[in-house]
């Protein structure tokens, strides 16, 4: 595995519409395993930054590599494939499929990448892969074949959890999945996302404007000091 799990370097990045841009980011590089916690105020550019280094969206200038891979370089199909075998997204509102069981929704990457399917069915079988993952983080097999719909917020966050863990990505991007439980079980959630992470070996992204959860993670930044538009953004917000 590559001992650089994310490179960005000078990442410029403009909404549609915006005169001054969005992020400008000279440098910023996250270690194969390494656990990050990302922090900034509400509309700072957080989830802008993940869409760039998940692929999803494309910038205006600069690189952003993943496991090496140049992904601006790359023609659509193969940024989708990288990102499909190398990235578990976890979201603030979980995007989980109300109609699929919990099972299944952990399930999903797998039939997104073949890479993944293999590796999530190297130990057991993917489905008992998923239970396990479920397990693990707290999701009694009750509840594993109830609809996505049916479960609680709390039961939901672990579900799309072991989703974003199923077939070890390398990297694990973290979109504010905290904001919808009370502090406590904020911290709980997040010590059992930083151990399941760090058994799958992976790098993770943590997204948050709570400070309170930093204290566990390898490395804390902050998005307005390594973001050079900060400036910028802040003369164009009212
Ligand atoms: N899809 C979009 N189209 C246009 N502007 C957007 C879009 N998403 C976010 N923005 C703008 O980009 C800035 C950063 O937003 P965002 O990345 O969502 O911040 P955060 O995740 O830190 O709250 C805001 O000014 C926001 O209005
Ligand atoms: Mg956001």
């Amino acid at each position: 595995m590559p001992a650089v799990a994310l490179h960005v370097a000078d990442l410029r990045f403009r909404w549609p519409g915006q005169t001054a841009p969005c992020l400008d980011i000279p440098h910023l590089e996250v270690a194969a395993g390494e656990r990050v916690f990302l922090y900034g105020p509400s509309g700072s550019g957080k989830s802008t930054l993940l869409g760039l280094l998940g692929g999803v969206s494309v910038p205006e200038r600069g690189r952003v590599e993943i496991l090496g891979h140049p992904l601006n370089a790359l023609p659509a199909r193969k940024r989708d494939r990288i990102r499909a075998d190398s990235i578990g997204f976890l979201f603030q509102q979980f995007n989980l499929l109300p109609w699929l069981s919990a099972i299944d929704n952990v399930l999903l990457p797998c039939t997104f990448s073949a890479l993944r399917r293999d590796r999530a069915g190297a130990e057991r079988s993917p489905v008992a892969e998923a239970g396990h993952l479920l397990t693990q983080l707290d999701l009694a097999p009750d509840s594993w074949h109830k609809k996505a719909a049916e479960l609680s917020v709390g039961q939901q966050q672990r579900v799309a959890a072991a989703r974003a863990l199923i077939g070890r990505p390398e990297i694990i991007i973290a979109d504010e999945p905290t904001s919808a439980l009370d502090a406590e079980r904020q911290q709980v959630f997040v010590d059992l996302l930083l151990r399941e992470t760090a058994a799958a070996d992976a790098a993770l992204v943590f997204v948050s404007h709570d400070h309170r959860l930093a204290a566990h993670f390898d490395r804390r930044i902050a998005l307005n000091e390594i973001n050079r538009a900060v400036q910028e953004a802040s003369e164009v917000v009212p």
